[in-house]
């Protein structure tokens, strides 16, 4: 590619990067807006009754959202981006990634309405939008996929970088499982169950955390300026996450009409997660050996450090609370939603930001405010942990309360204080979205470039 080329590709790049981050950043807000007032609704029930503003139509708008419009958005326009820098090619078919940042927001627009009038699939987590809108959705997914997977086979050299590995992997699982989630003989009596048990898991193992570990793996050595710590290592952990997650879904079923034998075996493949868990995030732990100072002074590091640290802490966690003593205690109660957001937020929700922040100023020549990018992180790192600490603590005495016969009520004073302080942290997070935003504003629509947009290749 001659100079003048070069010089397009690099700015084509850039603007597609920025129209879906600015588009996940949107949803980002939308939907924890409505997560607050979802939180307090706990400690005040009296609080919003209209039924446009009924918590279960707003706790569905809530976790599709993040998912869907903010996470999958968010993880699509960086592994899109990290595809091209790390093969040293151009962005493949680019008006069919232009198309897929179309389809998301289509998607995340009809299915927020509907649900919102009160129309859903049914109760079945995280696939609640009506089937046709998540037709549009997997169109959009698999747009995205076609242009990764188009640019990673046009790179320079031969091997597929481990990043692009995790990346093409949470692509493909993803495609089969949204598929298998419309096929309506699939959908009936235990079958549903089991399918349900599948879905809901694999679509936070098998696409979030492979889109994010890629992320992780392109964006860690790039900052610390020097390689991943074990190669092996990783392929170790992509290919034991492939082989034990699949299964695990059974264990949010523990003393269901599901088959004992399958809730047990969800259980043992649970222990054997262990071994990807461990993996994974001690080989990004080691390539950041020593250079501690080096995260301290940088605006991405630490939120990808956070963010692994909360992977293997809340991945851990997700392998004790699959034992079955655990869960007679655990099971219905908050302790799971805070388990839920040590995982996609702790994890998930801090990689994008890290990832946000390592690529855009990259790619734009643009920088955040170091002092709003630390408060961000201080915000949405403290709002977290009180968030997960308060509903582990508070669903724990849930589960003691009903353990022990007392009427139901007592479990729902004995958790109020723990809500409020959900309600707490939930608003601390909202306060870090804001300044993400804003930073975002500063990384693209900034009048000065403050340094040089990366040129081919990376
Ligand atoms: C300001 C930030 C956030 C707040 C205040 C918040 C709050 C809430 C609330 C109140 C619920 C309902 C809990 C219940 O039924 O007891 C919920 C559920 C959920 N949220 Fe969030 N959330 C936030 C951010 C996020 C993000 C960014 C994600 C994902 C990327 C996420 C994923 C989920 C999931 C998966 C559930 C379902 C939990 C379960 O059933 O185990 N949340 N959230």
């Amino acid at each position: 590619m001659n100079v003048a080329g070069t010089q397009r590709e690099t700015r084509e790049q850039a603007t597609l990067l920025s129209a879906f981050v600015v588009s996940a950043t949107l949803w980002l807000l939308i939907t924890t807006a409505v997560a607050v007032l979802l939180s307090f609704k706990f400690p005040f029930p009296d609080l919003a009754t209209s039924p446009y503003l009924s918590f279960g139509r707003l706790r569905a708008i809530h976790t599709n959202g993040t998912f869907y419009a903010f996470a999958s958005v968010a993880l699509s326009g960086l592994a899109i981006y990290i595809a091209a820098r790390s093969s040293g090619a151009p962005i493949y078919a680019k008006p069919v990634a232009w198309v897929s940042l179309g389809l998301f927001n289509v998607a995340a627009i009809l299915g927020t309405i509907t649900l919102d009038l009160g129309m859903s699939d049914g109760s079945q987590e995280y696939r609640e939008w009506l089937p046709w809108v998540r037709v549009i959705l997997l169109l959009a997914a698999l747009c995205s996929a076609y242009v990764v997977a188009g640019t990673i086979a046009r790179r320079v050299e031969r091997p597929i970088y481990i990043a692009n590995w995790y990346t093409l992997g949470g692509f493909t699982f993803t495609a089969i499982l949204w598929i298998v989630a419309l096929i309506p003989t699939y959908q009936i009596g235990v079958g549903q169950v089991s399918v349900q048990a599948f879905y809901m898991h694999n679509a936070v193992g098998m696409w979030f955390t492979f889109l994010a570990l890629g992320v992780t793996y392109y964006a860690l050595p790039k900052l610390l300026n020097r390689p991943i710590y074990s190669y092996s290592l990783g392929v170790l952990a992509f290919w034991t996450n492939l082989v034990f997650y699949p299964i695990i879904g059974s264990h949010h079923y523990e003393f269901s009409p599901l088959p004992w034998w399958l809730q047990t075996l969800a259980i043992v493949f649970s222990v054997g997660m262990l071994i990807p868990v461990f993996a994974g995030s001690a080989n990004l732990i080691l390539t950041a050996r020593g250079a501690w100072d080096v995260v301290r002074r940088s605006y991405a590091l630490p939120f990808l450090a956070a963010g692994i640290v909360y992977y293997f802490l809340g991945s851990t966690q997700g392998t004790f609370e699959a034992l079955r003593t655990a869960q007679a205690y655990w099971h219905f109660t908050s302790f799971t939603v805070g388990h839920s957001h040590a995982t996609m937020y702790g994890f998930i929700t801090l990689i994008v930001f890290g990832g946000v922040y390592a690529l855009l100023p990259l790619a734009t020549g643009k920088q955040p405010s170091p002092l709003l990018t630390g408060v961000h992180f201080w915000f949405a790192l403290v709002g977290v942990t009180l968030y997960v600490i308060v509903l582990s603590v508070g669903g724990t005495i849930q589960g003691i309360n009903w353990a022990s016969g007392n009427p139901f009520i007592s479990s729902v004073e004995a958790a109020a204080p723990f809500w409020l302080a959900r309600a707490l942290g939930g608003s601390m997070m909202f306060v870090s979205h804001l300044l993400f935003a804003y930073n975002v504003y500063v990384m693209i629509g900034a009048k000065q470039p403050t340094l040089e947009p990366q040129a081919q290749p990376a």
